[in-house]
């Protein structure tokens, strides 16, 4: 029904470090999980392979291009398109890594994004530039945790 992209970003658009988040806050966990749940999920083997396992109570796919590969608690697929035909119907949440949210960004018409009033030098992967003047705004929520502050856009096209 609806395809959506969901990723928390630094000031220079910086998703992860080492196969990893950069930033962790519970209050930005906890609206991801909310988001979320109940609804498809789409992500990269990097990104499968960073999480501990499949997320609960939601339908989790996985996009790799190995044929062998075994995603205990998900559905492979091997392209976009097999991606997108398999979840026809389902209101689907694209979930990184920065290759996937590049190939999926103009599939998608709301991006919901945390963005985090911080830095990190050392990134290596970062959310794909896009022009915010083909989406309409409106702030969910502010949060400040450590003296980091940071926000929940819904971008919608
Ligand atoms: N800040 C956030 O919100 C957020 C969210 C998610 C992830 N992250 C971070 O992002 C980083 C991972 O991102 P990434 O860009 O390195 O990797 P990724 O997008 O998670 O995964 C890339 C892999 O997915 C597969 N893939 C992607 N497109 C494909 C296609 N069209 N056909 C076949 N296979 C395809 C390939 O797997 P194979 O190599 O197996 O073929 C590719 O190597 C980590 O640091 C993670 O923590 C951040």
């Amino acid at each position: 029904m609806s395809v959506s992209i969901i990723a928390a970003i630094g000031k220079n658009r910086e998703l992860g470090k080492n196969n990893d988040l950069i930033w962790h806050f519970k209050e930005d966990m906890k609206f991801f999980r909310n988001t979320t749940i109940g609804n498809t999920v789409v992500m990269g083997r990097k990104t499968f392979e960073s999480l501990p396992h499949a997320l609960p109570d939601r339908r989790n796919i996985v996009i790799t291009s190995d044929k062998n590969y075994n995603a205990d608690g998900a559905e492979v697929v091997s392209s976009v398109e097999e991606a997108v035909e398999k979840t026809k119907g389902d209101n689907v949440f694209v979930i990184g890594g920065g290759k996937v949210y590049s190939e999926f960004l103009n599939l998608s018409d709301k991006l919901y994004l945390t963005e985090i009033d911080a830095e990190c030098k050392d990134a290596d992967v970062f959310f794909p530039e896009f022009d915010k003047a083909e989406y309409s705004a409106v702030k969910l929520s502010d949060f400040t945790v450590d003296s980091i502050h940071f926000s929940h856009v819904l971008y919608s096209k």
